[in-house]
Parts: C-alpha cells; sequence; structure tokens
C-alpha cells in the first residue's frame, strides 16, 4: 500500500539547508512512499484560537487537509534565538485545534536535525510541543543528519552518499 509522508521545513530561506534535506528525501524515498513537502508555511495567518474555526483561513485549510492525508509527517527545522523558528511553532499551534479523524493526533512524526551545531534546544522545543499534539514521536525517525550550505548542489540536492542514505532511512523508519 502506497503511504504519504509530509516533510515540514521550518526554514523560509532560499538556500536553506533544512528544505534541502526534505527536497533530498522526496528525490530517494523507498518505493511506495510518496513524500510531499509542504510549501505554505510564509502564508499561514498568525495563529488566534479565535480564528479556528469554519471558514477556515485558506492557508490553514490547506496545512490540515495536507496533514491529514498524510501518514506521516517529518520536520526539518534550524534553531533560532535557542529555540524553534516563530514560523515552525505558529504551524503546530494550527494544528492543535484540528479535532477532525487524521489530524496531527497520533499521527507518526519523526525530524532531521539537519544543524552541524546540534541546534538541542529547538530539537527539545519540537519534541515538547509534538507532545501537546499528541502526536507519536518515533524515535528511530529522528535523526541528526548534519548537513552544511557547501552539501547542497545548484539543483538544490544533497549528492553525498552516506547523508542520502540516512535521510531515506529517516522516512524508512516511519
Ligand atoms: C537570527 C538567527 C538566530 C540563530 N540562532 C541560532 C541558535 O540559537 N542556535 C543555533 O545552533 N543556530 C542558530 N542560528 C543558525 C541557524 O540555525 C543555521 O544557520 C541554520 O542552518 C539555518 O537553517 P537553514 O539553512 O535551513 O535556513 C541562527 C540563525 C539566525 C539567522
Amino acid at each position: 500500500m502506497r503511504r504519504t509522508v509530509l516533510l515540514v521545513s521550518g526554514s523560509l530561506r532560499q538556500m536553506s539547508t533544512n528544505t534541502a534535506a526534505l527536497r533530498t528525501i522526496t528525490e530517494i524515498a523507498p518505493d511506495g512512499l510518496d513524500c510531499r513537502i509542504y510549501d505554505g508555511l510564509a502564508r499561514l495567518p498568525a495563529f488566534n484560537p479565535d480564528d479556528d474555526r469554519y471558514p477556515l483561513h485558506p492557508e490553514v485549510r490547506r496545512l490540515r487537509d495536507a496533514i491529514h492525508e498524510a501518514d506521516a509527517i517529518v520536520f526539518s527545522t534550524p534553531e533560532y534565538a535557542g529555540a524553534l523558528p516563530g514560523s515552525l511553532k505558529n504551524l503546530l499551534d494550527w494544528t492543535i485545534g484540528d479535532e477532525q479523524a487524521g489530524s496531527i493526533y497520533e499521527k507518526p512524526v519523526g525530524w532531521v536535525n539537519v544543524s552541524p551545531r546540534g541546534a538541542d534546544g529547538a530539537h527539545a522545543e519540537l519534541r515538547a510541543v509534538l507532545g501537546y499534539t499528541h502526536a507519536r514521536v518515533i524515535d528511530s525517525s529522528c535523526a541528526h543528519i548534519p548537513v552544511t550550505s557547501q552539501m547542497v548542489g545548484s539543483d538544490g540536492l544533497i549528492e553525498d552518499d552516506a547523508t542520502r542514505t540516512a535521510l531515506a532511512g529517516v522516512v524508512s523508519a516511519l
């Protein structure tokens, strides 16, 4: 059976190493996995519980639909000022009020930590926030796979074989 994995980058940078890692996953995913990058992070409105009602903002609807269609989610995020980027925290806040079947609740999730510096603060926060969403963190799909900007080719993909194998392992383990 074909399974769908939603890939969510916490970086909006054009040359993002986090997005490059996720883009590479779409190229190398094992057969049977349909890996899709969520591209609406910058379009999400600031979370406001008053707006968490129908009709939802179109980008919030798109986000929730993308999550519903996915069997699992993989995040890749930088650390800013010792924490998650505000834009990614905002995305996660929008997932919490979704009480429909197929929401992030109990959905398997993992992450790639591409930071050569570790970004421990961001990933501790990611785990804590995912706990509040009641997502199911799959520890074998949470990997530290350092990626530098020099490793990203002009096609936006990572060429290094060991890195590609490690990235494929993250989605295979879901
Ligand atoms: C404003 C700002 C704050 C940052 N704060 C941290 C930090 O606290 N810890 C850290 O490890 N890296 C920090 N960084 C470095 C980024 O996490 C790093 O450049 C990351 O690779 C960016 O990811 P990207 O290539 O996907 O955009 C910061 C970068 C910026 C621009």
